[in-house]
């Protein structure tokens, strides 16, 4: 009897392992684990065998038992723990799955008309410069020759820090710290973000883009300014738009001039973005200014150039058709989608 009960009991743990041999996954193993030990299982009906065991026998066949319900216990537990790694494994590279589709973004059309500025830029032999957006009053203003009481001045107007500097209110002081820091010829263009304290509306932000271009050598001439930005005008709006000079002031230029496309919305005719007059504004320009070229040692008898400034929201709101400047601010991705 006692015999019998220890051979059922070292069948049991063959069986499992058998058993588990031949199928190993998730649902067989809970399977064995009820019909082993579970409440109406193989173990709960031998303990009840126990009962007719000897007395003299009845210690070693109750070590039997318990051991080899650890043992069936235990051989479950491993292939549970088998199972899962092997699980997570196959989990991990689940080739039936649908691939992740990762949106990627693109250029802002701000980024998209810079580029397409310097690139033109580029080709006529102009290399890029860059200037701190925080500027200093000296660079701002005095060395562009900026009278001590014009407006800009103002702190209507500009941005200013407690210990006096400010937020660049032009990419033009990027002219003076090029001609500080390099011998002419001078071929440099310089896109970049000022700031100016104006109320937004449709056509003004409190920061805006320009690119700044800087040309020194000797015997420059009004004639090379026209001519550069001619091929500017081509380039980036095509072979149909003409440019107009018109006389105007800056404090760093004499002459100065300011420079109009033709219309390119209405190719000249007069339309409500020209405002009839068939021309829109596209930049400040002119001769450097004496005084600015000795402000950084250069003689004015020897040097001469041009410096021209044109503002990015400008062109970009021309070529993408945007009418106001402030959709290029608000980040709304159904806006900048469209780019
Ligand atoms: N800095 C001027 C502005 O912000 C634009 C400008 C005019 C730049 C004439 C120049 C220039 O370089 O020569 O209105």
């Amino acid at each position: 009897m006692s015999c019998e009960l220890l051979e059922k009991l070292q069948q049991a743990v063959a069986d499992v392992e058998a058993q588990l041999k031949v199928d190993a996954s998730k649902d067989n193993i809970e399977k064995l684990r009820i019909a082993f030990l579970g409440r109406n299982g193989l173990f709960p009906a031998l303990s009840k065998e126990m009962g007719g065991v000897p007395k003299e026998l009845k210690k070693d066949v109750g070590i039997a038992f318990n051991s080899s319900r650890k043992a069936i216990e235990e051989a479950l537990e491993n292939a549970k723990n088998a199972f899962a790694v092997k699980e997570e494994a196959a989990n991990a590279l689940d080739v039936t799955l649908n691939g992740r589709e990762w949106e990627i973004g693109h250029k802002h059309p701000i980024s998209i008309m810079i580029d397409e500025c310097v690139n033109t830029f580029r080709r006529m032999g102009f290399i890029v410069a860059e200037g701190p957006e925080v500027e200093d009053v000296y660079h701002n203003f005095d060395a562009l020759n900026t009278p001590k009481d014009h407006p800009s001045r103002d702190e209507g107007d500009t941005f200013y820090f407690a210990d006096g500097r400010l937020l660049r209110t032009q990419t033009s002081p990027v002219q003076i710290r090029v001609m500080e820091s390099q011998e002419p010829p001078i071929r440099i263009v310089a896109p970049g973000r000022c700031f100016r304290r104006d109320t937004p509306d449709a056509t003004h932000g409190m920061n805006f883009h320009q690119i700044e271009g800087l040309y020194i050598d000797k015997n420059v001439s009004l004639a090379d300014l026209k001519s550069v930005l001619q091929q500017f005008a081509h380039e980036v709006f095509g072979e149909k738009v003409s440019i107009r000079l018109r006389p105007h002031f800056f404090p760093f230029t004499e002459p100065s001039v300011e420079y109009d496309f033709s219309c390119i919305m209405c190719g000249g005719k007069g339309c409500n973005v020209c405002k009839n007059s068939g021309y829109i504004e596209i930049a400040g320009a002119g001769m450097v200014d004496p005084n600015v070229l000795r402000n950084v040692g250069l003689d004015p008898e020897i040097w001469s150039g041009f410096a021209f400034g044109l503002g990015i929201e400008r062109l970009a709101m021309l070529r993408y058709r945007i009418g106001d400047i402030r959709y290029l601010y608000e980040n709304d991705v159904r806006f900048l989608e469209q780019f």
